[in-house]
């Protein structure tokens, strides 16, 4: 059996052998491109990890290639939804290209997702097929509460965490229930590996707004304080709203609706109040609850015992992220 590291090591191999992306160079090289960054790979990770729980993990490598790839392509639309320049510590396609190239090329890698996902066992094509296309449209829908919540400031903490549980955690559960069902688990040992995954996702995301705000842009690849300047309904900006006493919830509420600021002032001034309202203390407690629940259920399958350890390793790890 094989080590967490060393799936993340047959991922970059196969993501740089995939073939059949030569003209136009338009079209392959922002595709190549964002492929070659790296990035951590945890989805395709996941998915080889689940599919050896049961058995072989080599009908699930073609799969966790195809979510690699989707993962990429939805980075390259949610960067120009998110006006964003930087990611992996480098510019983000559509700014070293334009936003058509990066809309395009999306496209493309979205069919190539699909053209990879299909390579599954015929017989377990179907089920695969069908976790990936509810999985997908869902990213959508989050996507798309994300960009509405950034228009208007009553977004309780509930819608949020259903908004982050369509974005983020479907990807990681599904990743996760496809390579059990490559690997030949249960229909119970996949439903499991699904709501394990959503956990972590949802802890994963949280983490991901905490680090917006709190982390260091060079270890994080992304620029701080991009959630604040696109007024993001973030887990942190929501519960600080809770929070704050009537002056300070005011003052937060004026940079929201502020039409002309300049950048740095801004995510200095709402950081403050962020840690004005001790909101980093909430959003860790949320994490942690999301991370305990999932460790129950990753207790609950039947499947291989070192690689259950493995796979609750390669998580702690990932909950104390900092990129
Ligand atoms: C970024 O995902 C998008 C989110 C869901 C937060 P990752 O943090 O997994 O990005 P890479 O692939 O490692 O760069
Ligand atoms: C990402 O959410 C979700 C998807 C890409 C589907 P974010 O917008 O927070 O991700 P980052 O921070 O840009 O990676
Ligand atoms: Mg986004
Ligand atoms: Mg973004
Ligand atoms: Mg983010």
């Amino acid at each position: 059996m094989l080590k967490i590291e060393e799936y993340r090591q047959i991922i970059d191999e196969q993501i740089q052998m995939l073939g059949g992306m030569k003209r136009p160079e338009g079209l392959y090289d922002p595709v190549r491109y964002i492929l070659s960054l790296g990035g951590k790979r945890l989805r395709p990770v996941l998915c080889l990890a689940s599919a050896s729980l049961f058995g072989e993990y080599s009908a699930a490598l073609m799969p966790a290639l195809g979510i690699e790839v989707f993962h990429n392509f939805t980075l390259l639309h949610d960067d120009i939804m998110d006006q964003s320049d930087v990611r992996r510590n480098h510019p983000t396609v559509h700014k070293k290209w334009d936003n058509n190239t990066a809309i395009l090329s999306g496209d493309a890698m979205l069919i190539k997702a699909y053209e990879l996902i299909s390579k599954s066992p015929v017989g377990v094509l179907p089920q695969v097929l069908e976790v990936f296309n509810k999985t997908a449209i869902e990213v959508c829908e989050g996507q798309q509460f994300d960009m509405e919540f950034e228009k208007t400031s009553d977004v309780t903490e509930e819608g949020y965490l259903d908004m982050i549980r369509l974005k983020t955690a479907v990807l990681i559960g599904g990743s996760m229930k496809i390579g059990g069902i490559l690997g030949g688990g249960s229909l119970r040992d996949c439903a499991l590996l699904y709501k394990f995954g959503l956990d972590i996702g949802m802890a994963f995301q949280l983490q991901d707004d905490w680090l917006d705000v709190f982390g260091d842009q060079e270890t994080f690849g992304k620029k701080i304080g991009s959630d604040i300047l696109n007024n993001k309904k973030t887990f942190l900006l929501i519960s600080a709203l809770n929070r704050l006493e009537k002056a300070s919830k005011k003052e937060l509420l004026h940079w929201i609706n502020r039409k002309e600021y300049e950048a740095h002032e801004k995510i200095n001034a709402v950081t403050r109040l962020f840690q004005e309202a001790g909101v980093s203390e909430v959003l860790i407690q949320k994490r942690d609850d999301y991370f305990t629940r999932s460790l129950e259920n990753l207790g609950k399958i039947n499947g291989d015992h070192e690689m259950k350890q493995e796979i609750e390793n390669f998580v702690h790890k990932l909950m104390a992220r900092s990129r």
